[in-house]
């Protein structure tokens, strides 16, 4: 039987991030989430040969880390960009509400918003699948000391919204430093260091408070330019 998602992990290695290509094979209608600046040829070459029809680029927030392709990808294809409203970016076509479904033929696209790593954060379900961007890394979550991070806010959106998912949802986040390409929500309320089910709102803020994050190398460039859709 032919298979009637299309699914595509990508990783840009300067910044550890992970790109994906979602779709419906019968209309071959796409959409593309988180795309690197450096990596966006191969991205549009690999729609191409997939001959797919894309409809969306979606950004799980402003990322601080690296330059977004979403308004090049769009110069390119035609594609809307989208993002959470709460980012409240002019350059975007579409600023997602929370619940918000997008289609892709008959398969649906729902944002979630879940802030915390940054006020803006969205995770987008996709037929079993969630992306959960710098909201949930595996066994792991997105650092919240700046953009408007919260401890509160990225724990309360991890319990009450992503952990509310069946636990064999599978868990796609925007980056992995560790080598791992994905997780379940099962597996993370078991098994996350900082927000599994056996840790309490206390414990997650003293953890994020001993981290020693250095600064992300590319912020002064990427912030500015992501505010505009990745124009530099
Ligand atoms: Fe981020």
């Amino acid at each position: 039987m032919k298979n009637e998602t299309i699914f595509f992990q990508l990783f840009e290695h300067e910044s550890s991030t992970y790109t994906y290509i979602i779709g419906d094979n019968k209309t071959k209608e796409a959409a593309i989430i988180d795309p690197v600046i450096e990596t966006i040829e191969r991205d549009l070459k690999l729609l191409k040969e997939l001959e797919l029809k894309l409809l969306y680029v979606l950004d799980t927030h402003v990322h601080a880390d690296h330059i977004t392709a979403s308004g090049e990808i769009r110069k390119r294809t035609g594609a809307k960009t989208a993002i959470s409203a709460i980012a409240g970016l002019d350059c975007a076509d579409l600023l997602l509400e929370d619940g918000q479904e997008l289609k892709l033929g008959n398969k649906i696209i729902k944002a979630i918003t879940t802030p915390g790593h940054t006020n803006s954060c969205m995770s987008f379900y996709f037929e079993g699948r969630i992306f959960t961007g710098d909201t949930l890394l595996i066994r792991g979550s997105g650092r919240t000391d700046f953009q408007q991070g919260s401890n509160e806010k990225l724990y309360q959106s991890v319990h009450q919204k992503l952990f509310q998912l069946p636990n064999e949802t599978q868990v796609y986040p925007a980056h992995d430093y560790g080598g791992f390409t994905s997780s379940t929500i099962g597996l993370e309320k078991k098994h996350n260091p900082r927000l599994g089910e056996s840790k309490s709102i206390d414990d997650f803020k003293k953890i994020m408070s001993e981290l020693k994050l250095s600064y992300p190398k590319k912020i002064e460039q990427a912030l500015p330019a992501n505010l505009k859709c990745g124009k530099i």
